[in-house]
């Protein structure tokens, strides 16, 4: 029996009326990976951001085990402590400076300034050789707002890394990476444990589950409902524990097409990198259609899909929503031609988290009668507005007067779908939309970009889940390098090859 590195006993934690989690334990072993499994909302973030210091349990203790492997209390909500004992963690969300370089945010207060300055030769060393070993490769010298998602993450990593951290926590980390990428990263991740490394890591991919994890946790409404050996599970019974049922299958039926609701002529992006950059470009969209946007992370989804939201001006080429062409393009004409937009990071663009549930559901429309009268907010009727739309999309957590960021990844996209949903748009940009959602929640939006498609909206659907475009796509685009290739064919196989360059 490999000995313990940690145990949490009876964690239990409320925000108000919410109980995130309920007399929770858990313990992990040396060298082993335990998933955490659970709905959106069902506390599994809470969990972790308690072991971290971030947030005081209301009942409970930790133990962690020392470096001689005696196992110790860990000073409660003390992020300092957590450091300090070897616990690393990476958040759902990016908390790196963006105006910075990788390699002072990964060195940023783990040392004093002055020591930083003089050993800032051997930081380096000491993180290449960290790179070299986990195979988790960023540049280091640019700053981190000019990365990739992709890279931002393996930043993340490395920064607890370079901690030495023990016990390393990884919150959703596939979430924001390709299908190979998160491989190559859960085999780095088994590398470290066979040097002793523990690892929980949060996911609701329930494919890297199994195939990465040793053991598996769920929570269900803050309570641990289930453990078992990866061995032993399989993804009913994992499905089952997490929503008490089986979730059910999104169906489509076949629909014949309409006008066109978009079409992009000869559209050309000048980016500085690859990821926004579009090539001249020709695509058109129809009611009733869903046109799936296939590809590797970084080819020009994001210049196209900056297009599309008005966010990017292009250097060459004609826009067209429904029947008028879109000459100054800029997020307002756009939501006014009828777009609706997911955008692919939530958190960031989607919505402004200072601001309330009720006051992100209206942020994109501010200037209608409704939500104002004479340049002053209508407070009741934005309210009513919102706790309506929160019942309609079931968006849970601590009300729609708190601060939107309090809320659960899950039930932030939940936010952002009731706000575009709510418009009836003619055309919806989706942007990877069920990144990070578990199972029910991401079943939700496929049903409701169906229902959409239903109603005559156009939808493009840009996502790095293959399996989730074949599902829901009438006509599938693979990009490459800022190109667009449209496919016949619906093989898993032959449009990956596509994805990755290797077939015309
Ligand atoms: N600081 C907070 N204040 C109030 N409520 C909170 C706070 N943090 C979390 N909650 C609530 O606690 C519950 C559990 O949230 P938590 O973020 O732990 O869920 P999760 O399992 O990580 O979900 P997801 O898979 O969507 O990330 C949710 O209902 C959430 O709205
Ligand atoms: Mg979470």
């Amino acid at each position: 029996m490999p000995e313990q590195v940690l145990s949490l006993n009876g964690l239990s934690k409320r925000f108000g009326s919410v109980v995130a989690n309920d007399d929770v334990s858990l313990t992990l072993r040396r060298g082993e990976v335990l998933a955490l499994l659970g709905e959106n909302g069902a506390g599994k973030t809470t969990l972790m951001n308690m072991l971290f210091g971030h947030y005081l349990p209301d009942a409970g203790t930790i133990d962690v085990s020392d470096e001689a492997g005696r196992m110790r209390p860990l000073q409660l909500g003390h992020p300092q402590a957590a450091l300090a004992a070897g616990i690393g963690m990476v958040h759902q969300h990016f908390t790196l400076a963006e105006n910075i370089s990788a390699l002072d945010n990964i060195t940023l207060g783990s040392e004093p300034l002055l020591a930083l300055r003089r050993d800032r030769k051997a930081a380096r060393a000491k993180i290449e050789g960290i790179i070299e070993k986990s195979g988790l490769k960023a540049p280091l010298s640019i700053p981190v707002g000019r990365l990739s998602v992709g890279e931002r993450q393996r930043v993340e990593i490395l920064k607890a890394l370079y901690r030495d951290a023990r016990v390393l926590v990884l919150d959703e980390p596939t979430a924001v990476l390709t299908p190979q990428e998160a491989d190559t990263l859960f085999e780095n991740i088994k590398a470290m444990t066979n040097e002793g490394l523990s690892v929980i890591f949060i996911s609701h991919k329930l494919r890297e589950v199994l195939a990465f994890s040793d053991r598996i946790a769920v929570l269900r409404h803050g309570v641990k409902v289930g453990e078992l050996e990866t061995s032993a599970a399989d993804e009913k019974a994992i499905a089952r524990m997490m929503v008490g049922a089986e979730t059910p299958k999104v169906s489509r039926e076949r629909m014949a097409a309409g006008a066109p609701v978009m079409q992009l002529k000869g559209v050309s992006v000048v980016g500085r990198s690859k990821r926004d950059t579009l090539q001249c470009v020709d695509l058109e969209v129809r009611a009733h259609e869903i046109l799936g946007i296939a590809g590797i992370s970084g080819n020009g989804q994001n210049a196209l899909a900056q297009v599309i939201s008005g966010l990017a001006v292009p250097t060459a080429g004609a826009i067209h929503i429904v029947d008028s062409e879109i000459s100054k393009p800029t997020p307002q004409a756009m939501v006014s031609a009828g777009v609706g937009r997911i955008p692919e990071d939530r958190h960031r663009e989607g919505i402004v988290g200072a601001m309330t549930v009720a006051e992100n559901m209206v942020i994109e429309r501010l200037g209608d009668m409704q939500v104002q009268s004479r340049g002053l907010l209508r407070r009741d009727a934005i309210q009513s507005n919102a706790k309506k739309l929160a019942k309609e999309y079931d968006v849970r957590g601590p009300g729609v007067t708190a601060p939107s960021r309090l809320l659960s990844g899950g039930n932030i996209q939940k936010l952002i779908l009731a706000r575009v949903f709510e418009h009836a748009p003619k055309l919806i940009l989706a942007n990877q939309p069920t990144r990070g959602l578990d199972m029910g929640a991401a079943a939700e939006v496929g049903r409701r970009l169906l229902e959409a498609r239903e109603r005559g909206a156009g939808v493009v659907l840009i996502s790095e889940d293959l399996d989730e475009i074949l599902g829901l796509a009438d006509r599938i685009v693979v990009i490459r390098d800022g190109q667009l290739t449209e496919t016949e064919s619906h093989d898993r196989e032959r449009i990956g090859l596509m994805m990755a360059g290797e077939a015309a």
